[in-house]
């Protein structure tokens, strides 16, 4: 398993991250040897069907994490912490991600924002044998505060802000920050001032590393694709066209055949 990241990013070696959130998602994302699988709470939205990543709990991300670390045995894993499961209070923070890294036997887990809450929490999880990553800029769980998905960062002192968190973050142990929509050149001066390893989703392209969304990257049951990401493929195409046929088969009586028969 590669978790040289630290190194990676000291010899410019960019890290490739993508989420996976089942069992065959995850063993193909291993398999094409991404060096991060993220189970991020986007599974609420691209898998199950809800409108944002509100909706996703506890039982939802230990249940598709545990069959994504059965899928990518040998890739670092890593988890979200989903919403208000690390800030009614920090024992229950503690506690969740306890839970979460112990069952599911991820690498890391990941938490969003930079309050100080969450810091003091970085720093607990560390000492208490935790990695944590940490998600900066456009925070989705926070998506109803923000007014919408919108770039984060675009003023001075949210820039600032967002700058003084990532470095906050750094120092509490984080072991690495996932930026997330802000604009490129806040992008590359957090990346430029922590040695930890930034990993860009609508970041722009100064970032260590990007990570996608499987079903952005593929194309698969999403209606329209952010700004920011890239469709490598087109699973939605393949796969209707690949059912009608089964079904046009199914009534043509051309399947099953004989080979397909138990004679
Ligand atoms: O939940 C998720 O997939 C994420 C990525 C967008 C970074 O947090």
């Amino acid at each position: 398993m590669r978790n040289d990241f630290y190194e990676m990013k000291k010899n410019n070696e960019k890290i490739s991250m993508v989420t996976a959130y089942d069992y065959p998602s995850a063993k193909i994302a291993q398999a094409a040897e991404t060096e991060m699988i993220l189970v991020g709470d986007s599974l609420g939205m691209v898998v199950l069907g809800y409108p944002s990543t509100i909706q996703v709990t506890m039982e939802d991300m230990i249940h598709h994490a545990k069959a994504a670390r059965r899928g990518a045995p040998d890739t670092f894993l890593v988890v979200d912490m989903p919403f208000m499961s690390y800030h009614a209070s920090e024992e229950e923070g503690l506690r969740n991600a306890a839970k979460l890294f112990q069952e599911t036997g991820a690498q890391a887990v990941k938490l969003e924002g930079g309050s100080s809450e969450t810091v003091s929490l970085i720093r607990k999880l560390t000492n208490g044998g935790i990695p944590v990553v940490i998600h900066l800029g456009l925070t989705p769980q926070s998506v109803n505060v923000f007014g919408g998905y919108k770039v984060q960062g675009r003023t001075e002192e949210s820039a600032a802000r967002i700058l003084r968190e990532a470095l906050d973050a750094e120092r509490a142990g984080a072991i690495a920050l996932v930026l997330e929509c802000i604009p490129e050149s806040l992008a590359k001066e957090i990346t430029d001032k922590v040695d930890i390893p930034t990993i860009g989703i609508g970041s722009g392209r100064f970032c260590d590393g990007q990570v996608l969304v499987y079903h952005d990257l593929l194309q698969y049951g999403v209606e329209r694709l952010p700004k920011f990401a890239k469709a490598y493929a087109d699973i939605d195409n393949v796969t209707k066209t690949a059912i009608e046929t089964y079904i046009k088969e199914v009534k043509e009586g051309n399947f099953p055949k004989v080979e397909h028969s138990y004679l």
